[in-house]
């Protein structure tokens, strides 16, 4: 997966994440999707809506709940294997050594306590700091972020917080334990373009001087060409597209990535990825063969048949679609 020796920071196999739907049936809502990722390294997972971009985030954390499981499938992290891990080692990963950041920050923010004891919590739980060491460190973090006249912002609630500083305070609440990974999913969906720059800016520039790794979960594909070193494009559960940013965007292999960048004229309101005809078909309801099969423009009799296999088209780039395969290039 990728060219150097060291193993990954993240590396997950063949992950099938499965939803037992109401008439008892289980389906996948992630298949047999793998994925690398180095240290301080950025990987961005775009797709539209239902793809299962979140559901993959959630399996990497564990944090899939029931009537969801993993069924199959291998994660590792920094050398340790996250689905053989107990959940008191589980804690110790999650805001520890995995940040994560959520496109709504009340999510994530507890509305009962302050920004200031909230950050100062994770730095006690995870044993970096307690008591006053700790509320000063909160305050640093919150500065870190760039909120404004942090210490007084430290007293305030989350619900006393615009849009942009909830996304800023949510920020320093996931780099405050400093994880080697941040896992950012849809970070600036919910917010007005502006204070969209701006959070993107203070990502880049915590990412740089902390080192870290991230996996940027966005619809955008105007912030994955800002953001992210390889992208990787999902489609009805499965990773149909991946590769260096540069090289994908150049030379689109698979017909929906195409339909994608296709879709982008350009202009800041355009990039959302609304303009393919038709749309992701629900959960349960995916057709037997190629997911986007009915969407597809170059739909071949071989399409209907099973889900393609991974094909493997050049230096560090992968594509599943039948007009890729062949008997050399398979890989899964
Ligand atoms: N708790 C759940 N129970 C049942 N189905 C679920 C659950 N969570 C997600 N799904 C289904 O799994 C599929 C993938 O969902 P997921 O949230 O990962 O999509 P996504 O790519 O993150 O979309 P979005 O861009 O809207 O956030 C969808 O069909 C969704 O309906
Ligand atoms: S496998 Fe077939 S239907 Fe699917 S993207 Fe490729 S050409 Fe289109
Ligand atoms: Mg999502």
């Amino acid at each position: 997966m990728n060219s150097t020796s060291k193993p990954p920071l993240l590396r997950v196999d063949g992950l099938r994440t499965v939803f037992a739907l109401p008439d008892g049936r289980e389906v996948a809502a992630v298949s047999d999707v793998s994925l690398a990722l180095n240290a301080g390294e950025t990987l961005g997972l775009v797709g539209e809506s239902g793809s299962g971009k979140s559901v993959t985030a959630l399996s990497i954390l564990r944090l899939v709940m029931p009537p969801g499981r993993i069924a199959a499938g291998r994660i590792h992290f920094d050398g340790q294997d996250i689905l053989a891990l107990d959940e008191a080692a589980l804690r110790t990963i999650r805001g520890r050594k995995i940040g994560f950041i959520f496109q709504e920050p009340m999510v994530a923010l507890n509305p009962v306590y302050t920004i200031g004891q909230q950050i100062a919590e994770t730095l006690a739980v995870h044993r970096i700091a307690r008591g006053a060491a700790a509320r000063a460190k909160a305050i640093q973090w919150l500065e870190a972020a760039r909120v404004p006249d942090a210490a007084r912002r430290a007293t305030e609630y989350p619900h006393q917080l615009s849009g942009g500083l909830r996304q800023r305070a949510m920020i320093a609440l996931a780099l405050c334990a400093e994880p080697s990974l941040v896992i950012a999913d849809e970070p600036t969906t919910a917010l007005d373009v502006t204070v969209q720059a701006e959070i993107l800016d203070l990502l880049r520039e915590l990412r740089a001087s902390l080192g870290l790794a991230l996996l940027l979960i966005t619809h955008d594909l105007g912030v994955v060409a800002e953001m992210a070193d390889r992208v990787a494009v999902m489609y009805g559960g499965r990773i149909v597209e991946d590769g260096p940013v540069g090289d994908v965007f150049r030379t689109p292999a698979h017909p929906y990535t195409q339909g994608l960048l296709a879709c982008l004229p350009g202009t800041s309101d355009g990039r959302r990825l609304t303009v393919i005809p038709g749309t992701v078909p629900s959960l349960g309801q995916f057709p037997a063969g190629c997911a986007f099969a009915p969407r597809c423009p170059h739909r071949l009799g071989a399409c209907d048949v099973a889900p393609p296999a991974t094909t493997s088209i050049g230096a560090d780039r992968r594509v599943r679609c039948v007009l890729h395969e062949s008997a050399t290039g398979v890989t899964s």
